[in-house]
């Protein structure tokens, strides 16, 4: 099993939002079996709440339903859990940075390292703006997951008979 941390500061936003997209391709590509998707904030402010309504409602009008998704923080632990800890923004990024343990550091990335070239590399906070943000983070979101699913078979599932012929 391949393990995928989405993280942003809240965890009702973008990161449920990007996990939503992600797994909705994975579960396509019948690779629900070997993938497995959670979300995370770096700060603790919506511990135990689903996503923000706005976040659901742009997420449902293109057929993705996060409305089971709750928000937790992110602890230390993940880095061992997970192979993949995907920062919306830079300043996630530097806040992952001080609670990886030494020796996980492959493991952290921003997540829009695996759009298409000419893509943005931070996904922008929407939660004090307008419906346009939530819109644009889910314009960024199914940008990066299709790359992120095509880099995960190649490098895990590649070159033999496991999942990637699923
Ligand atoms: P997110 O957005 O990091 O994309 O989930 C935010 C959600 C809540 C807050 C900030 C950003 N907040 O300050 O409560």
């Amino acid at each position: 099993m391949i393990r995928v941390l989405f993280v942003c500061l809240g965890n009702i936003c973008r990161s449920p939002t990007a996990e939503g997209v992600f797994r909705a391709r994975v579960a396509h590509a019948g690779l629900a079996h070997a993938i497995a998707t959670d979300s995370a904030g770096t700060h603790g402010y919506h511990i135990g709440e689903p996503p923000d309504p706005r976040a659901r409602a742009a997420a449902k009008r293109r057929g993705v339903d996060i409305s089971d998704l709750r928000g937790r923080q992110v602890a230390r632990e993940d880095f061992e859990r997970f192979e993949y800890v995907l920062a919306m923004d830079r300043s996630n990024l530097r806040n992952l940075a001080r609670l990886c343990p030494r020796g996980a550091e492959s493991r952290l990335r921003l997540f829009l390292e695996f759009a298409p070239e000419g893509t943005p590399d931070e996904v922008p906070d929407p939660y004090y703006g307008g419906a346009d943000g939530f819109e644009y983070v889910l314009d960024l979101a199914e940008a990066a997951a299709d790359g992120l699913l095509a880099h995960i078979r190649d490098v895990h599932f590649a070159g033999n008979n496991g999942p990637r012929g699923a």
